[in-house]
């Protein structure tokens, strides 16, 4: 039996009067690619801030394999493995792209020579290699989201959580970022937890996925239990930004 890599148990966020998450339970096992699912608003990001270590759940517990890690600070969890990306990308957009990457690896403790190495082989996974030295700020939004995966990738992370990696990304490039994160799986056995608004583009990359609406878990189960759910329809029909 394959074990549990993350358990957040019963987390709840409140905003004032926002219920952002309301009582949310997920268990991820490892090597698992799964996907979270919701309308604008459903708390996604928010549930990813929660396991983070971004922000504190007023209730509720997380857990990342032997270790409850609800009281841990951003910081430890990276140390600990787990790594994200942002829904609006954020790279120093001075810096090149080779350099972004570097950034996560020397502050690993690395010396500038082996962060340069290591750091062109996660540019090449991410299919940038061509823009080595170009500025960050010169990037379209798929070479930007493709930069934040090599990023992430610096930390060496366990669990990768990817917020939107397709949103505002031009149509063509989206199977380059889908190929992309089957193969993070495939290769780098790394588990993934992935954000999406459009459930559509991850049918047969996503094991499992849980659907979210109004920081409540509607549904859990495959990708296609989850699209056929009636409650599930009727959100999607009803919102007309999905
Ligand atoms: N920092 C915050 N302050 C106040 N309200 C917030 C904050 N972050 C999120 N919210 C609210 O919490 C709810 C869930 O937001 P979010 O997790 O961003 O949803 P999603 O990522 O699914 O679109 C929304 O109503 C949003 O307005
Ligand atoms: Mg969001």
């Amino acid at each position: 039996m394959t074990a549990n890599l993350l358990e957040v148990s019963q987390a709840t966020v409140q905003f004032g009067g926002v219920v952002a998450l309301d009582r949310v339970d997920l268990t991820v096992r490892e090597g698992q690619t799964m996907a979270i699912l919701g309308p604008n608003g459903a708390g996604k990001t928010t549930l990813f801030n929660v396991v983070a270590g971004v922000v504190p759940p007023s209730q509720g517990s997380i857990r990342l394999g032997d270790t409850d890690v609800t009281k841990a600070t951003s910081s430890l969890r990276s140390a600990k493995g787990i790594a994200r990306t942002f829904q609006i990308t954020q790279p120093f957009s001075g810096l090149t792209v080779i350099e972004n990457v570097m950034v996560a690896i020397v502050s690993r403790g690395q010396s500038m020579a082996a962060a340069r190495d290591e750091a062109a082989e996660y540019v090449e996974f991410v299919g940038l290699s061509a823009k080595l030295d170009e500025p960050a700020r010169t990037l379209s939004t798929g070479q930007r989201k493709r930069l934040e995966l090599a990023r992430a990738l610096a930390t060496k992370p366990r669990l990768l959580l990817l917020d939107e990696v397709t949103g505002g990304v031009d149509r063509p490039s989206i199977p380059q970022i889908l190929d992309l994160i089957r193969r993070l799986r495939e290769e780098r056995g790394i588990t993934v937890l992935v954000v999406e608004h459009n459930m559509e583009v991850l049918f047969g990359l996503a094991d499992e996925a849980i659907f979210l609406n109004r920081g409540k878990v509607l549904v859990t189960g495959t990708m296609q239990e989850v699209a056929e759910h009636a409650a599930v329809r009727s959100i999607y029909l009803g919102d007309s930004d999905a």
